[in-house]
Formats: C-alpha cells, structure tokens, sequence
C-alpha cells in the first residue's frame, strides 16, 4: 500500500476512537440533564465509531499494513444548551466527512483502487451521520423549547438499539 495512504488509515483509526469518545461524552452530557433517550442515541453512535475505528484497523491488517495505536485526545467541548452537543456533533461529522475524502483523494491519486472501494462505504455513511445531525438540530429547534414535545423526542430517542455496520471484511 502507498506510504501516505496507509498513514492516513492509520491516523483515521485515532480520530475514529476520539469520534467514540466525543460522543460518549455528549451521552454523559445528556445524561446528566436527565435526557436517557439522548443519551441513549449518543452511546449508539459512539458504538458505531468503535467500529469504524475496527473496520479501518482489520483493513490495514488484511493489507499487510502496520497499525500504530496513538493516544485518544481528551474531549474538550463544553456544552451548556441541549443543542450544543447536537451543533457540536454535526460540526464534528463535517471534519470527519473531509477527513474521509482527502483519504479518497490519496488512494485514488496513486490508484489504490482497493481502498477507494472499501471507503465507499464510509462516504456513504457520512452523508447518513450528517443528516442524522442536521435533523437533531432541527427537531430540536422545532420542539426544544416545549417541555411536553421534548419528552416525545427524548422517548424517541430512547428506542434506537445498536445494530452492527453493514460493512463486512
Ligand atoms: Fe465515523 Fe461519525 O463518522
């Protein structure tokens, strides 16, 4: 595998992890504030960056790449609204969408055919993870401010379960 490719991978594996750890910090956030079902939506999808993380480490291994672990940052947002997370978490989803495409554009320069194939799937999952976020924010705005709506969303919420990526190596 191309050098810059390959370290690319390598270093998506961290910011996959951090993504992890972002999210599991809304989930505390949310927590907190009593809103289980927002929290339960943030525990999945910090689930679902584990296996983001897991799929691009099987990958390299399956390639006969290296795999360096490097240390997960800390999360250092602060969140004082409901929303913040949310904001938060759709600005996040936008860095990753950019992270995956100079990725894209690295293989595909040296034609790594094989991996521009495998980050299919993510291009297609981030636009999936961004609109997840662009309409939190939006039922959010629309329903945020009213005590009875919010319990309804926070219910809703509360019924996501965790399902496997459909990604298989
Ligand atoms: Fe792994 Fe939410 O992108």
């Amino acid at each position: 595998m191309n050098e810059r490719v390959s370290k690319l991978l390598n270093e998506q594996i961290n910011k996959e992890f951090y993504s992890a750890y972002l999210y599991l910090d809304i989930a505390n956030f949310y927590t907190k504030k009593g809103l289980d079902g927002f929290a339960n939506w943030y525990e999945i999808q910090a689930k679902e960056e584990q296996d983001h993380a897991m799929l691009m480490y099987r990958y390299l291994h399956n390639n006969g790449e290296q795999v360096t672990l490097e240390a997960i940052a800390k999360p250092d947002r602060t969140f004082e609204t409901l929303m913040d997370p949310l904001r938060a978490g759709l600005e996040h989803e936008q860095y990753v969408t950019s992270l995956i495409n100079t990725i894209y554009e690295a293989a595909q320069e040296v034609k790594d055919f094989r991996t521009t194939q495998f980050l299919d799937w993510f291009v297609k999952e981030q636009g999936e993870e961004e609109k997840n976020s662009m309409d939190q924010i939006t039922r959010m705005e629309l329903f945020g401010d009213d005590a009875r709506s919010l319990y309804m969303l926070n219910s809703e919420l509360a019924a996501r379960v965790y399902s496997a990526p459909s990604l298989v190596l």
